[in-house]
């Protein structure tokens, strides 16, 4: 009966929308690259399989393949197309290879392929990126089938060859700039500057000027708009010898003008379509604005909720981090860093900067080679090999040496291990600080900081008033400068600015692509993406949308001034829209809301004096705290729900911003105590910006929406989620401890030798606090739904693998058993027990988020590779080595379901 089934599958290999007239624009969420070789040698593989005759199925593939990467769209003809067939049980792989006509075409008919096959389909072409996709079949095979897969699959250009086209003409044009720079030009070049600016232009003092003029600056930071950059470059043009350009650079952190949540929460979506499209706007918006460099993405690895830059980040874990660092780069700069809207990317803070001792900010560094690894470098590593610019040093020192001076990291790990290829620029004013850090004076810090690998100083004029000086005295090379300079000037060729200083300078882009209509949607949508809901007792979330009394309090309840985070360069929080305003503008004629403010977001007057000296903008009540407390009650009385909106304020998070107690501020939870006491149902919906310390409020508290700072739509997404239009789906990308004293805590740890395990309490001798459990509040990982999905049993296609290239699959079945639609994040885990060096307890290795309606059931597979096994060794050598290995597999990093396997070399 089922022998030879008939399914046609035709694939549309096309992109569908055309945003702009005459222009077409790319759709990448589909575009998947390969990213490595393991099917090269399959093919003679194919002859020898021995497929029984039962159990086949017939499929037709056909396509056309488009490049959709210029302004004239083309067929893509002469491309392979390949069909890779992966037979589960068996340990082998075939494929049968086609290529696309004159036109593009191809045109695959009757092909057999066994039901205990995996199929795939690898597209390649001279100067393209490779994609490599699964193709989905039906379950059900009981009729012939005619599938059409819409796929958008856009075979884009391959940046890595067409650079190599390109090579040469830019080593000529820069070779010919640098024969014709002096020694001062060329220094000149590897100074970054601060500069100012109002509506009218730029703003310079008459030093600057002169230093323009001579050609002394090489790149501009703080400064934008098409009119600004405009006057700027053209001083440079006009007025220096060589008009050499700048490049114009800015913290362009989560968003440019339409602010997006903070990078922590936009890590909480596990979406890595969504934190590229992220970037994607970001870099859109930031070169309407006429820039073409931005100071992200920030990729430090963080376990301390103290360290106010946890925020930045994308929290804990160096393989989910590394994802996301790849995702920010391809964002930032699309497939052609020279378009007119993309960006360079810089990451930062390499390297380390996460690991501040006590989370205090700028603190020293310390950390074992296997550590740094395993855990921390990963991210660093994913956004160079994603092809990013530029990176920028950390203010902190490691192991001894400040990483602004460190060779080792710059040059030796950067450079000759990982092939970095752009420029480093030093952190704002990071090579100055290496005089308080004790490497020496000025001098001495400019040369050491050169020669470790610097290019470009951010701020401390150390290169540019030092370097000539010490090359006569022979401290640093002319050749070391002249490479430094090379690579700042090798930027600016790959931006476009050697043939255009004025490329992104375009004062009608600045009218249409800066804070659209589409981009607030987009906002919006990464919004309540990013939420992560903590508690939900009794399903009191999600709200009745009529006949319903709420009572909408809090500090943070009607304010918009902390939305947009701690750092939104250009963002304009007076254009976010409040929690209070998204209720009303949402269901407001539909429910009564009581609103009050209920107590004042903060009242410690060291911290208040502090926060406001730079920009807080926190306005105390005239009212005593009983006073606002009495309103809140009153209000709570008449109400049936409480939604508290309280938190930390923007100023409270971010650089220099670290906090030894990391719960709320105590005049809210006074305003929570007094709540909880109505024996009402209490809602918290948080703002903050890092893990907090919330076990007393997870006690009372009938619900918490973790919602971060969210950005400009803060208060629309807020409803949409508290009404059920959009069911949360966030999980935790940073453990959320109980109490500060558990700090550093984090899912990845070590066992011990004496790991301590609560079913046995009474067993003093173990590592373990007496006065608190060891586990966190909120795991890693973790994050609930209005739904309740449950993950079947694991399925492990075998328990005993043998050598690199066996796979090991395991699937199950992940049903939505709720009456709401919803994502679920299925996350696999691995711990490896016995190797040669300790071993975290488990590691995340793969995740899937997805999407199942209310009652929908759906197969979920993994497959398992040698790659997943890697580690550090003592002598930093990534391997694997056979034994046991326990793979875990669930919705977050603890409650997990697990199978055992042994996988041996041979
Ligand atoms: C921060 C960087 C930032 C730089 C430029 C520094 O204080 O550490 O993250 O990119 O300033 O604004």
């Amino acid at each position: 009966m089922k022998t030879f089934i008939f399914l046609t599958i035709l694939l549309q290999i096309f992109v569908l929308q055309q945003v702009r007239t005459n222009e077409c624009e790319l759709t990448s969420n589909d575009n998947i690259q390969l990213t490595a070789n393991e099917f090269i040698q399959s093919r003679q593989l194919c002859n020898i399989l021995n497929l029984p005759t039962t159990n086949k199925r017939q499929i037709s593939i056909t396509g056309r393949l488009m490049d959709y990467t210029t302004r004239c769209q083309k067929s893509i003809s002469n491309a392979n197309v390949e069909i890779i067939r992966i037979r589960l049980n068996h340990r082998s792989v075939c494929s049968n290879i086609y290529h696309s006509n004159s036109d593009g075409y191809f045109n695959l008919t009757n092909l057999i392929i066994d039901f205990n096959e995996e199929v795939f389909l690898r597209l390649t072409a001279p100067s393209y990126k490779t994609i490599y996709k699964k193709i989905h079949f039906p379950l059900s095979y009981d009729q012939s089938v005619e599938m059409i897969l819409n796929w958008k699959i856009v075979l884009s250009k391959d940046i890595k060859q067409s650079q190599s086209q390109d090579d040469q003409r830019m080593k000529s044009i820069v070779d010919t700039l640098l024969s014709e720079m002096t020694l001062d030009e060329k220094i000149g070049q590897l100074n970054l500057e601060g500069v100012g600016f109002n509506a009218d232009g730029p703003v310079i003092t008459n030093e600057q000027r002169e230093r323009i003029r001579r050609g002394e600056i090489g790149a501009v930071l703080n400064i934008f708009t098409p009119q600004a950059i405009r006057q700027l470059q053209e001083l440079a043009i006009n007025s220096s010898r060589l008009k050499v350009p700048f490049i114009f650079g800015f913290d362009v952190i989560h968003g440019h003008k339409t602010i997006f949540p903070i990078p922590l929460a936009l890590s909480a979506t596990w979406n890595m379509t969504l934190i590229e499209q992220s970037a994607r706007i970001a870099a859109r918006e930031a070169t309407a604005d006429a820039l073409n460099w931005v100071f992200s993405p920030m990729v430090d690895i963080a376990h301390d909720p103290r360290w106010g830059r946890i925020l930045e980040g994308a929290g804990e874990d160096p393989y989910l981090g590394s994802q996301v660092a790849a995702a920010m780069v391809r964002g930032y700069q699309g497939s052609n860093i020279s378009d007119v809207d993309t960006v360079m990317a810089c990451f930062k803070h390499f390297g380390l900067y996460g690991a501040a001792e006590a989370g205090r900010d700028y603190n020293t560094v310390d950390m074992s080679p296997l550590r740094m690894y395993e855990f921390y470098l990963p991210p660093y590593r994913a956004a160079v090999e994603a092809g990013a610019g530029s990176v920028m040093t950390s203010f902190n020192e490691i192991n001894g040496v400040p990483s602004t001076a460190n060779q080792w990291l710059l040059t030796d790990l950067l450079r000759n291990q990982w092939n970095f290829t752009g420029f480093v620029v030093t952190d704002a004013t990071a090579m100055y600080e290496l005089i308080p850090h004790g490497l020496g004076n000025l001098q001495e810090v400019s040369a050491r900081s050169l020669n470790a690998g610097v290019d470009l100083d951010m701020g401390s004029q150390g290169f540019l008033s030092t370097l000539n000086q010490s090359v006569q005295q022979g401290k640093v090379s002319e050749q070391t400068i002249e490479q430094a300079c090379r690579r700042v000037l090798e930027a600016k060729y790959k931006l476009g600015l050697l043939d255009d200083p004025f490329h992104y300078v375009n004062e009608s882009r600045a009218h249409t692509d800066i804070f659209t209509k589409e981009n607030r949607l987009a906002a919006r949508d990464f919004a309540r993406r990013s939420f992560v809901l903590l508690k939900n007792d009794k399903q009191i979330l999600p709200l009745a949308r009529s006949n319903l009394t709420i009572t909408l309090v809090g500090p943070l309840a009607d304010d918009r001034r902390n939305l947009l985070g701690a750092w939104s360069g250009a963002g304009d929080w007076t254009q976010a829209v409040s929690v209070l305003d998204g209720i009303n503008q949402l269901i407001g004629n539909n429910i009564q809301v009581l609103h009050v403010k209920g107590a004042n977001l903060l009242e410690d007057p060291d911290m208040l004096k502090l926060l406001n000296a730079y920009g807080g903008d926190i306005i105390l009540d005239n009212r005593t705290a009983t006073q606002m407390i009495d309103e809140a009650l009153q209000a709570a009385q008449k109400s049936d729900v409480i939604v508290a909106v309280v938190g930390e304020t923007q100023g409270m998070t971010g650089e220099a911003a670290s906090r030894a107690d990391i719960g709320l501020p105590v005049c809210q939870q006074l305003l929570l105590q007094a709540l909880f006491n109505t024996n009402k149902p209490v809602v918290i919906v948080l703002m903050n910006g890092r893990p907090m310390t919330l076990t007393w409020e997870d006690q009372h508290a009938t619900a918490i929406l973790e919602t971060w700072f969210a950005g400009t739509e803060t208060g629309n997404a807020i409803a949409e989620v508290l009404f059920g239009y959009y069911n949360p789906a966030g999980k935790l990308t940073a453990t959320f401890p109980r109490s500060v004293g558990q700090i550093p805590l984090y899912y990845n740890h070590k066992n011990t030798g004496r790991p301590f395990n609560s079913s046995d309490f009474l067993n003093r001798y173990k590592s373990r606090y007496l006065d608190i459990s060891n586990d966190p509040l909120y795991p890693f990982g973790y994050g609930l739904s209005y739904t309740s999905f449950s993950f079947g049993p694991l399925n492990a296609d075998k328990t005993q693998l043998h050598g690199d290239s066996d796979r090991l699959t395991i699937r199950f079945v992940l049903s939505n058993n709720g009456a709401y639609d919803g994502e679920e994040v299925v996350q696999l885990y691995i711990g490896d027990p016995v190797a040669s060096v300790t071993r975290a307890v488990r590691e995340l290795k793969n995740f899937q988020k997805v999407f199942l309606q209310a009652r929908e059931r759906q197969e979920i597979s993994f497959i398992i590779t040698t790659d997943d096994l890697k580690f550090f060794d003592s002598s930093l050598n990534y391997i694997w080595e056979e034994g046991l290995f326990n793979i875990y597999i669930g919705p977050d990093s603890v409650n997990t379901q697990s199978v055992q396997i042994n996988w041996f070399k041979l």
